[in-house]
C-alpha cells in the first residue's frame, strides 16, 4: 500500500479531536450536579440560568438546559471553531425547545452583558490563560458583574507535587485511544506553565498537540484573594473527599484545611 494512502487511512487521520477531548477530559454531568449542589446550599433553591466562560463546544450549556425545562444557557468563547463544532455536534442532537434555550456569544469573556446568571461556570483551568494579576482581576470583576445579586461563580483548579513535574505525561486508556495529559515546561519563578494533550490510537498513529495551553499555574490562595479583591463576598474551596483506598470519590464539600495530595482537583466557588 503506498505510504500517502496510509498516512490518511490512518485512525489519527479519521479522528476528531473535539469528540476525543470530550470523552477524555469532560463530565458536563457532573458539573451540573455540583451546581445544583452548592447554588441550593448557598440560596435555598434550584438555579435556572447559566453562563458557560471559555464555553469551547458548550458541553455545558447542553447539559444544563436538558436538566430542566426553565433552564437557559449562555456560552461565550472568543474562536469560532469549537462553537461550530459544538453546534453541529452537541446543540444539534438537542430537542428544538432545549436549543432555543441555548445562547453563544463569540466574544472574549472580559465582558459584562445586560443578562445576568445565577451560576457562572469557568472550567477546565480556563482562566489559567490570564497570567497576572491585573488581568486575572479584570476577568473576575467581569464575571462578579455578570452575576445575578444571588449568583455564584465556579472555577476549577489542579494542584500537587506530580503536577511540577516538567516533561511528565500522565496517560488514560479508552477503549480505543490513549488520552496523554503532557507537562511540557514549568517555570517555578513565572510559573509559566505550558500543557499538551495528545491522543494515541491503537494502529501507532498519533494526533500530536491537539491541544496546546499556555498558562500561569496559580495557586488557590492566590485565585481566593483575587475573587474577594473583585467584589465577591464569600470564597470558598470544595476539597475531593476520599474513599476507604483513598482514592478521590468525587464528592467535593467546602473545607477550610486539607492535607497535600500528589496530585488534586479543586473547585473555587466565589459567591456574589
Ligand atoms: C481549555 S479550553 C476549555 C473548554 C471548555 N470550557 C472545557 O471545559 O473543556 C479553553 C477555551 O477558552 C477559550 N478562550 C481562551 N481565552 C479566551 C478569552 N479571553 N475569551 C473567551 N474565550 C477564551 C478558548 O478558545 C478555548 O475554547
Amino acid at each position: 500500500m503506498p505510504k500517502t494512502k496510509d498516512k490518511f487511512d490512518c485512525m489519527a487521520a479519521k479522528a476528531d479531536k473535539y469528540v476525543l477531548y470530550q470523552r477524555s477530559v469532560q463530565e458536563p454531568g457532573s458539573e451540573v450536579k455540583f451546581f445544583n449542589k452548592v447554588f441550593k446550599k448557598e440560596f435555598g433553591r434550584k438555579p435556572l440560568t447559566l453562563r458557560e466562560d471559555f464555553c469551547g463546544t458548550f458541553a455545558i450549556c447542553c447539559e444544563w438546559v436538558k436538566s430542566n425545562k426553565d433552564r437557559t444557557a449562555l456560552g461565550v468563547d472568543l474562536d469560532p471553531e469549537p462553537l461550530a463544532w459544538g453546534k453541529a455536534n452537541n446543540l444539534a442532537p438537542l430537542k428544538p425547545k432545549q436549543q432555543e434555550r441555548v445562547t453563544l456569544l463569540e466574544q472574549d469573556v472580559r465582558t459584562s452583558g445586560e443578562d445576568k446568571f445565577d451560576i457562572l461556570s469557568a472550567q477546565n483551568f480556563s482562566f489559567w490563560i490570564f497570567k497576572t494579576r491585573p488581568a486575572l482581576l479584570e476577568y473576575l470583576k467581569h464575571a462578579y458583574q455578570n452575576l445575578n445579586d444571588e449568583g455564584l461563580m465556579v472555577m476549577d483548579m489542579m494542584g500537587g507535587g506530580e503536577c511540577w513535574v516538567e516533561d511528565h505525561t500522565d496517560i488514560r486508556k479508552f477503549k480505543d485511544f490513549k488520552y496523554e495529559w503532557e507537562q511540557h515546561k514549568l517555570d517555578p519563578i513565572t510559573h509559566d506553565a505550558t500543557f499538551n494533550i495528545h491522543f494515541q490510537f491503537k494502529d501507532g498513529s498519533r494526533l500530536d498537540r491537539a491541544f496546546t495551553y499556555d498558562w500561569r499555574f496559580w495557586s488557590i490562595p492566590e485565585v481566593v484573594e483575587l475573587c474577594k479583591e473583585a467584589g465577591f463576598s464569600q470564597v470558598d474551596v470544595y476539597w475531593e473527599g476520599v474513599d476507604d483506598d483513598g482514592e478521590g470519590n468525587g464528592i467535593y464539600t467546602a473545607q477550610e484545611h486539607a492535607s497535600p495530595d500528589p496530585c488534586w482537583i479543586a473547585y473555587i466557588v466565589g459567591i456574589r
